[in-house]
Order: C-alpha cells, then sequence, then structure tokens
C-alpha cells in the first residue's frame, strides 16, 4: 500500500478507536488516539503539500483536535497527565487551531477543491458516468424532466482515486465541497451527532437556494453506515438521521442541486437501505497499463529524468499498482536521488545540480513494492459490481 494510503487509513483507523473508547468514558485513552489521529493527518499533509485536497484533512484533524479540547475540559488531572505526556511525544496537534464547539459549518471545506479533470488520469467510464449524474444536470436541469439521481457511490481499490474524482466534479461545476467521514462526525459531535447531520443537510440545502450546487462527500461511508456499526451507540440513529436526510434530498429539494457522493473500498459491508440510496453505483477500478503509462508521465513529468529512462517499460512493471502507488514510485525514485546528493556533499554548492533519474532508479524502487492491491480484491469488486451496478 503507498504511503499516503496507509497514513490515511491509520489516521481512520486512530479515529475509529478513539471514539470508542470516548462513548466508554475512556477519555485519557480516547485523547491519545485522537492525537495519533492528527499525527498521521498532519504527516500526510507534509508528505504531498500540494495536494488540492489537504484541506479536507486539515478539517478532519481539527474536528479530533476540538474534541480533544472538550475532553481536556473534563478530564481528571490523572488522566491529564499521561494525555499530555503523548501530546509531547508527538507534538503535531501543537499547531491546530480549532474554535471551540463544533458546529455544522466548520466542515464546510470553504476553499473549495482544485482538481481538473486532467489530473484525474484514464477512469473514462467512470468521469463519464459522474458528468451525466451531476455535471450535466447542473449545467442544464431543463432537459431532465424526469429527475436525475442525487445519491452516488464510488466504490473500489484504495488509491485509485475515488477522492480525486469527486473533487474534480465539484471544481468542474464550482460547488461547495462539503467533506465529511464517520469518525468526525462522530467524535465531534458525541451526543449531538444526528441534530449535527441535518444541520450539515440544511446548510447544504442553503447552499443550492443560494445558488451554489453542493456536494456532500462521505468519505469510508463503509464506516459509518457498515451493517457491522451497530453495537455501540449513536451509530444507528446517525445512519437513519443520514437515511432521512438524503431522502429529504430528493422530495423536497427537488430542483436543487445537494449530491451526496459516497466513497468506499468496502463496498459488501453497506446494506441495503443504503445502497438502494445511491442511485448511481459506479467502480473507480484499477488502472490498466495505458492508464499507469499516462500516470507515469504526469507524475514525472516535474523531474528531471535520463533518456534511457523507458515509461512503457515501467507501466508494465507496475502491473497491479494503483494511481497512489506511481505517486509514491515517482516520489520515492526522487528522494533517493537527492539523498544520495546530500550524502556527497555536492549540494552545498548552490550551482551544483543532482544527475539524471535513470532507469534503474526506477526499477529499484519498483522491485521494492508489491502492488498495494491483490487479485482476490479485485475479483472482489466486480462481483460486487455485478450483483449491484447501476451505471
Ligand atoms: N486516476 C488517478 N489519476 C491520477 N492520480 C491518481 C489517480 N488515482 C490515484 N491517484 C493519486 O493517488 C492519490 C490518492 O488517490 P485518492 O483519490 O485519494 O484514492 P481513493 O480515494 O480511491 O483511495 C491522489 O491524490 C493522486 O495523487
Ligand atoms: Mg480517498
Amino acid at each position: 500500500m503507498s504511503a499516503s494510503n496507509e497514513l490515511e487509513k491509520a489516521a481512520t483507523a486512530y479515529a475509529l478507536d478513539a471514539v470508542r473508547l470516548d462513548k466508554q468514558g475512556q477519555k485519557g485513552r480516547a485523547i491519545t488516539l485522537y492525537q495519533k489521529a492528527i499525527e498521521s493527518l498532519l504527516q500526510l499533509v507534509q508528505l504531498y503539500p500540494e495536494y488540492g485536497l489537504n484541506k479536507v484533512y486539515v478539517q478532519r484533524a481539527i474536528a479530533y483536535q476540538e474534541r480533544i479540547k472538550a475532553l481536556q475540559g473534563a478530564v481528571s488531572s490523572n488522566e491529564m497527565n499521561e494525555a499530555a505526556h503523548n501530546d509531547n511525544e508527538g507534538g503535531g496537534g501543537a499547531t491546530m487551531e480549532g474554535n471551540g464547539n463544533g458546529k455544522s459549518e466548520e466542515l464546510v471545506v470553504t476553499e473549495k477543491p482544485n482538481i481538473s479533470w486532467g489530473e484525474v488520469v484514464g477512469l473514462d467510464t467512470a468521469k463519464k458516468a459522474v458528468k451525466e449524474a451531476i455535471v450535466y444536470p447542473v449545467q442544464r436541469p431543463d432537459l431532465f424532466p424526469l429527475g436525475w439521481p442525487r445519491g452516488i457511490l464510488l466504490f473500489g481499490p484504495p488509491g485509485c482515486g475515488k477522492t480525486l474524482l469527486a473533487a474534480a466534479v465539484a471544481t468542474e461545476i464550482d460547488a461547495n465541497f462539503y467533506s465529511i467521514d464517520a469518525a468526525s462526525i462522530m467524535s465531534k459531535w458525541l451526543g449531538e451527532a444526528e441534530q449535527n447531520v441535518s444541520k450539515l443537510f440544511g446548510t447544504a440545502r442553503k447552499s443550492a437556494i443560494e445558488g451554489k450546487p453542493a456536494i456532500v462527500f462521505v468519505d469510508e461511508l463503509d464506516s459509518l453506515m457498515g451493517a457491522h456499526t451497530n453495537e455501540v451507540g449513536g451509530e444507528i440513529r446517525v445512519r437513519n438521521q443520514f437515511l432521512k436526510e438524503m431522502d429529504g434530498i430528493v422530495d423536497k429539494g427537488k430542483n436543487l442541486h445537494v449530491y451526496v457522493i459516497g466513497a468506499t473500498n468496502k463496498p459488501w459491508d453497506l446494506d441495503w437501505a443504503f445502497i438502494r440510496r445511491f442511485q448511481k453505483r459506479i467502480l473507480v477500478p484499477l488502472a490498466d497499463h495505458a492508464t499507469r503509462l499516462s500516470m507515469l508521465k504526469l507524475y514525472s513529468s516535474t523531474l528531471a529524468i535520463d533518456s534511457d529512462v523507458d515509461l512503457h517499460e515501467l507501466a508494465r512493471l507496475a502491473e497491479g499498482f494503483s494511481g497512489s502507488d506511481i505517486r509514491d514510485v515517482c516520489q520515492s525514485a526522487q528522494l533517493k536521488l537527492i539523498g544520495e546528493f546530500f550524502e556527497s556533499g555536492k549540494a552545498m554548492d548552490k550551482e551544483a545540480k543532482p544527475r539524471l533519474l535513470t532507469m534503474d532508479d526506477f526499477r529499484q524502487i519498483l522491485e521494492d513494492r508489491k502492488p498495494s492491491v491483490s487479485l482476490d480484491m479485485l475479483s472482489a469488486y466486480s462481483r460486487w459490481f455485478e450483483a449491484f451496478k447501476a451505471l
């Protein structure tokens, strides 16, 4: 799995555990885990500082930070020491600035995502499907007398462009992008999560009424709505509220441009109540050879590479790699080269330039890695797609 996927996954896992402990009243331990979630998110942002959607990660981190503050207010001094100790170790949270009392408006990513279609490599079928479902209805609603879908589910292996695609749609239609994830909802609003889900949808509707389309993006839909989440209190009610809101978009907001895009790597965890409200269900597949080639071109375009680098051959060697893996490979090759350059001491000479990246550099990185997605996983996605597809 690529480094960014791993960090994202770790952040979610920490946050969900934190929420669980939080509910059980284990404040000190919950704080520690929220802190770890924040650290993973901040590492992610540092790893790819230029990434158009970092705002979403920062927003998530702020949600956890606010929960920590709320908990620290109520925590016993003993637990506090424990938490403070962990806090010092990580230190990541120190840069976060939250502003208190968890309002749904704070989840709005006001800086709109800035991802163009061109940055989403391949995925032609998926792109076409989201254009038909969202972009065309926004541009010419008069051509859709029978209405159009409001719920779009993007599913497929990790790191293949689901988030990217959602962001590209939001950019294209100049929408407000409300990005939420299960752990943020639950942590931020413990106890009043349902009201806040409804407030969030209210805000989205208001945006649409004022003429700006709204996209509510729910990442890791499975962890919020999965069939297995009913053990701990709260989720069921949040889930039901969410379903109600989705129905509300269709009933009350007939002509409003409010859309819900859900993303999941584990579509099989969703139950039917959820699946059926996402009228469009779109597979975001693993890259094929041609797509890998285009990705390699894209991600190596800003690097200084030698003429012996054969991108076709690299695309062949990268069979099974996701877009996220390929970005990582290019970044790792470059980091290694720059590392060598510094080690050699030449970097201190401001005029000196590192050597060009060679085929061997790329080959070495590729050999050290395994594709993140297994064949078993791929066939599971196709099976699910066959059973539930709705393009
Ligand atoms: N189809 C793609 N085209 C270009 N880059 C991609 C693609 N898929 C993944 N990437 C790279 O990997 C990163 C993670 O992709 P993301 O959209 O978050 O995947 P997912 O949401 O499916 O897990 C992206 O920011 C991008 O750099
Ligand atoms: Mg994603």
